[in-house]
């Protein structure tokens, strides 16, 4: 735990931000060492998203952020005062100018400092940028002079949003295929995404079966009535082994219910379409037994659900989701308060 506390506030004032800069700046000579340099910082940080921190009511650092391209922000300059090293100020100061460019939409965040192997005071500010998960872009000796090569550190501001973008894109497609062949290559990503879904226990109860072999899609799709994917170009047939995972408690379906969600994902994010079928062929007349008996599988795996995957050839549906508050809250059932 940090025994420390430093505080960030976010400073929009320009004599203020100046005044912070160079308070701050003058008094980390070691690393700001050139004058005319020192005061381009403090001029420049007026202008610029500018975070000041404190400890105990005492100014003890700032960083500043500026726009260096449309999707791109620079942490352009940063200093903590040299008594308050070690205090996580430096960290809360980053995570709140992280914070800041990722909620206003940037995709990367840059910043420079001299390579390591050079100086003993950028060795340790090389570690940190690491230690906060920057990583290297490239390192260019033109910028500051070869005594000073420049290395460029790079962070995507994406990830997490990617993700969540990606989630909220998935739909269930009923749609007609394009008869494209899904590579095997796509199709074992799929499966990679399945198989690394957590299961209780980790007991692994769920197993797969990809086809793309066209007479083997005929075969089944005969057994299908009303036919739903008779056009994809490849299917996924889910497998689960009723094993409990201890005691008399079998997971198997939850099991099975993780690997398809990961695997639809994986299905949207390679640009295909697919839908969960599992009411449809488990229904009283057991499609998913004869699919079974097609496929080979052995008695004590059942086939649970099949997921199309293709091309689509149209726009899938928006089926209608309850709002928000109709099924999620914080801190108690039904609260909606913010
Ligand atoms: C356990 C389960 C079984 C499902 N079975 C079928 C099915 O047999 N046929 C079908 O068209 N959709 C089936 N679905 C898909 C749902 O109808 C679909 O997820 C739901 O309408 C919400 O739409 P969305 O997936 O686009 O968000 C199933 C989904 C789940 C989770």
């Amino acid at each position: 735990m940090n025994m420390y506390n430093p505080v960030v506030r976010r400073v929009a004032e320009p004599s203020e931000k100046t005044r912070i800069a160079r308070e701050i700046l003058e008094a980390l000579t070691e690393w700001f060492e050139v004058p005319e340099y020192r005061e381009e910082y403090i001029r420049e940080s007026s202008g610029q998203i500018f975070f000041a921190a404190e400890e105990n009511g005492e100014e003890t650092g700032f960083l500043c952020l500026k726009e260096t391209g449309k999707p791109t922000v620079e942490l352009a300059v940063m200093g903590v005062r040299k008594e308050f090293h070690r205090h996580g100020t430096g960290k809360a100061l980053f995570e709140a100018a992280k914070e800041c460019a990722a909620a206003a939409g940037y995709d990367y965040l840059q910043v420079k400092t001299v390579e390591t192997g050079h100086y003993e005071e950028y060795d340790r500010t090389n570690l940190f940028y690491r230690s906060l998960g920057f990583q290297e872009l490239e390192v260019i000796p033109e910028i500051w002079g070869k005594h000073n090569p420049c290395q460029i550190y790079v962070m995507s501001l994406k990830k997490g949003r990617d993700l969540t973008k990606l989630i909220m894109s998935r739909r269930s497609y009923r749609g007609k295929y394009k008869p494209d062949r899904v590579p095997r290559e796509d199709l074992r990503t799929i499966l990679e995404a399945g198989l690394a879904a957590p299961s209780g226990c980790n007991k692994q109860t769920t197993s797969l079966v990809a086809v793309d072999d066209p007479e083997i899609l005929k075969q089944i799709n005969a057994a299908i009535d009303p036919p739903v994917c008779e056009t994809a170009p490849a299917m996924i047939c889910v497998l689960s082994q009723r094993i409990n995972a201890y005691r008399d408690r079998c997971f198997a379906t939850q099991d099975y219910a993780a690997a398809i969600e990961n695997m639809l994902l994986a299905v949207t994010a390679l640009g295909y379409q697919s839908c969960w079928y599992e009411g449809h062929i488990t229904d009283t007349d057991r499609i998913c037994d004869e699919i079974a008996r097609i496929l080979n599988v052995p008695e004590d795996y059942e086939l649970v659900c099949i997921l199309p995957v293709g091309k689509a050839l149209s726009e899938p549906g928006t089926p209608k989701k309850k709002p928000f508050e109709e099924r999620a809250w914080f801190n108690g059932f039904g609260n909606t308060e913010k």
